[in-house]
């Protein structure tokens, strides 16, 4: 993944060397809240009937998920947020596009994330912490930076399907997008 593309989206999305430091702070309360989260958030995607039978698609996937899903959460302390971390996060949006899960649901999800995790996990780990607002925030901007890499992914790998479907260029298509 381009190196000018994770500056700036880090730039752009304010995230701040304070930031960095509070969100790996974190870490401890990230691994003990997040069997919490992780289970809130699956038993709210399957009330959804699309989510839920992509989720049963294969036997066994829910549990897989679940480890995912917990991972992923722990390792927004990660506090680096380098190469290895975007590559992670542009190949988590790829799986996506893969079991063709629509974005918007992506999105929605993250949603439930950022609400859950402010209360499940902010709220449970730091309710009397002076830094409790900024934590917030903090957590706030790596999800949505996550969420920005998770769409850049869709971006790409949907407009390489289109381009091999159609066996048009990458460069024909631009022009075609810029008329
Ligand atoms: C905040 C949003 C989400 C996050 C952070 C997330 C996280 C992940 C991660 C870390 C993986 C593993 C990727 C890999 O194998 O490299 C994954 C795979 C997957 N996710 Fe999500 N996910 C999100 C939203 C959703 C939603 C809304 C659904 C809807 C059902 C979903 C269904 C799946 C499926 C079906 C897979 C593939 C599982 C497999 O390989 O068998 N995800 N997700």
């Amino acid at each position: 993944m381009d190196t000018s593309f994770m500056q700036e989206i880090k730039q752009v999305g304010q995230l701040t060397d304070a930031d960095r430091q509070l969100l790996a702070e974190m870490k401890p309360a990230l691994e003990t809240h997040a069997a919490a989260v992780v289970e809130a958030f699956y038993a709210h995607l399957e009330k959804f009937e699309p989510l839920s039978k992509l989720l049963h698609a294969e036997p066994g996937r829910v549990e897989k998920l679940k480890g995912h899903l917990r991972q992923w959460l722990i390792t927004l302390a990660d506090g680096e947020y380098g190469e290895s971390y975007f590559e992670r996060r542009y190949r988590i949006g790829f799986r996506h596009v893969e079991v063709g899960l629509e974005p918007r649901y992506v999105i929605a999800a993250m949603m439930f994330c950022r609400a859950t995790a402010a209360s499940m996990i902010v709220e449970a780990a730091y309710a009397n912490d002076p830094k409790k607002t900024e934590r917030m925030v903090a957590l706030n901007r790596i999800m949505d930076i996550d969420l920005n890499v998770m769409l850049q992914s869709y971006d790409d790998h949907r407009v390489q399907q289109f381009l091999n479907v159609t066996g048009f260029s990458k460069a024909l298509f631009e022009t075609l997008m810029a008329g």
